[in-house]
């Protein structure tokens, strides 16, 4: 390719990446990172995952833009797909065209599936040896049914990413959002707090489940509280009780 068909093929990529609204930043190479606005390297960091996935096969359930999808595929799993139906066809911001330009401009060959989370079977999609379930359990109306749903393509393990509430609260909760109580976002249902992901986790089949990454400490929960109250990021209460956090569960043997 002469250098003004380089230059130029590169300047139609960064236009088709500038018309698309991106959840995820991925790094697409030539200096070229979509604009995502999650704190996606963050909450990759926190998810504890093996630097290797080699000879596994991966399930993102959820995988909008596909960070995570192609970061399983970049980690040597021999196969990965990406599920996801609201934010590809539903009535949010988002649509398939990040993850379709990422993966063609990737070379990626991650396989894709459009389906709902409550549609998701065996019948449909086989079994996986490492299931994604990141940043998805607040969304649902149902989330223990989605759970079971969830378990049963998984046949190794889950990494399950949420948002949690009313941490501290030693029994099993869930803070329940009617409204747009959570981000002023209308699509979060439910906030449960560790105890009660940890038991939903085990009333749908899975064993060996720990949450991952410990929750920071009071006087830190505290400070980042005022912090966010003050900045108008959220209000004092719901700041200090929220948080996210991650779990690995396990199913069959280890
Ligand atoms: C916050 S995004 C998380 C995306 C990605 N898994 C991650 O962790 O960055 C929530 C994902 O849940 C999916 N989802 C499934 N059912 C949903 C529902 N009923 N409402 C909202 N989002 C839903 C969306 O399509 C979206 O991909």
């Amino acid at each position: 390719m002469t250098e003004s068909a380089s230059s130029s093929s590169t300047s139609d990529l960064a236009a088709q990446v500038a018309a698309i609204r991106w959840y995820h930043s991925i790094d697409l190479g030539g200096g070229l990172v979509t604009p995502g606005v999650d704190e996606t390297p963050y909450r990759l960091a926190r998810l504890d995952l093996p630097a290797s996935f080699a000879g596994q096969s991966v399930l993102d359930i959820g995988a909008w833009d596909g960070f995570f999808s192609f970061e399983a595929e970049r980690r040597g799993a021999t196969r990965v797909v990406a599920a996801d139906y609201f934010s590809w066809h539903g009535d949010g911001w988002g649509r398939k065209a990040g993850f379709e330009l990422a993966r063609r401009t990737l070379g990626s060959h991650v396989e894709d599936v459009d389906v709902d989370v409550m549609d998701l079977s065996p019948e449909r999609l086989g079994t996986f040896d490492v299931v994604f379930f990141l940043g998805v359990l607040y969304h649902l109306r149902h989330p223990l049914l989605a759970l079971e749903r969830v378990a049963s393509v998984t046949r190794g393990t889950l990494i399950l990413e949420t948002v949690v509430d009313m941490v501290g609260i030693r029994r099993p909760a869930a803070a329940f959002y009617p409204e747009r109580e959570l981000n002023g976002d209308p699509t979060n249902w439910w906030g449960p707090n560790v105890p009660a992901v940890e038991g939903m986790l085990k009333a749908v089949g899975f064993a060996d489940v720990r949450a991952v990454t410990p929750l920071p400490s009071w006087p830190h929960r505290a400070a980042r509280a005022v912090s966010y109250a003050l900045r108008g990021k959220n209000r004092l209460g719901p700041a200090f009780r929220q948080d996210r956090a991650v779990f690995h569960a396990r199913k069959g043997r280890a």
